[in-house]
């Protein structure tokens, strides 16, 4: 069954020696979702896990009804992810040819393949860069790429760790319209950008693992703030 919420319940996850995340319970059930908090606090690894590219240690996990361990492909079908190491995301030799590998598993008509990946490309500002070779793109270039190729599925959940980590501030302030716009689908948004995360529906707190805080985004990131003038 599929719902509309996140839901997370004594979930902790050991990586080497480090908890990274410790016992952690909630649920999620607003739109678009900010997760905030100081380096090596857990938000890449809740990301992950959400993802489905780290098992949880202890702990259960429902994302959008999707057990995201035991149903690996209802999972990819539902979620998006894009990450901030924008190289290790290009797969293709063109941009692209890039953007319409995301489209692969669709198995959509040759047309309509085209037509998104127009469109996509479009909406990215990549138009232009259709046929560069995908590895010569810039970092920011290359996270726009990724970007785009994980909204042309049309995901229901998009999960960005820091998507606007490698962008110009043009780019960056395109991107988080896009991502925040009205739209059906999902955001779960790991930013150290805390004006944007204040344009979340709710913000999730980390601290050494565990949930420090969830609720209004300016609420949360005024706790947060709070905590690093200590
Ligand atoms: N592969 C790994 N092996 C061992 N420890 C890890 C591994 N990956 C992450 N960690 C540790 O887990 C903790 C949480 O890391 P995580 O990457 O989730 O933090 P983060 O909040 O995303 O930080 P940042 O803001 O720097 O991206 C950190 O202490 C980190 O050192
Ligand atoms: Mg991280």
């Amino acid at each position: 069954m599929t719902t509309d919420s996140i839901e997370v319940s004594d979930l902790s996850v050991r990586l080497g020696d480090r908890l990274a995340l410790d016992s952690v319970t909630l649920t999620l059930e607003a739109r678009r979702i900010a997760v905030i908090g100081a380096n090596g606090s857990g938000k890449s690894t809740f990301a992950r896990v959400l993802g489905g590219l780290i098992a949880p240690t202890s702990g259960s996990l429902s994302v959008l009804g999707v057990d995201p361990v035991a149903e690996r492909t209802q999972l990819r079908r539902l979620v998006s992810l894009v990450f901030s190491n924008p190289d290790a995301q290009i797969i293709m030799p063109t941009v692209a040819e890039d953007a319409a590998f995301s489209l692969r598993s669709a198995r959509l008509p040759r047309s309509e393949v085209a037509e998104r990946v127009r469109e996509a490309l479009d909406q990215f500002g990549l138009t232009e860069l259709a046929d560069r070779a995908a590895h010569d793109l810039s970092g920011g270039q290359k996270q726009l790429l990724a970007l785009c190729g994980a909204v042309i599925r049309r995901p229901q959940l998009l999960i960005a760790d820091e998507p606007t980590a490698y962008l110009d501030a043009r780019n960056s302030r395109l991107i988080a319209d896009h991502l925040l716009a009205p739209s059906d689908r999902r955001l779960v948004l790991v930013s150290h950008d805390l004006a944007l995360a204040e344009r979340c529906d709710v913000a999730v707190l980390f601290e050494d693992g565990r949930m420090l805080g969830l609720g209004d985004p300016a609420d949360i990131v005024s706790r947060y703030e709070a905590s690093l003038a200590c």
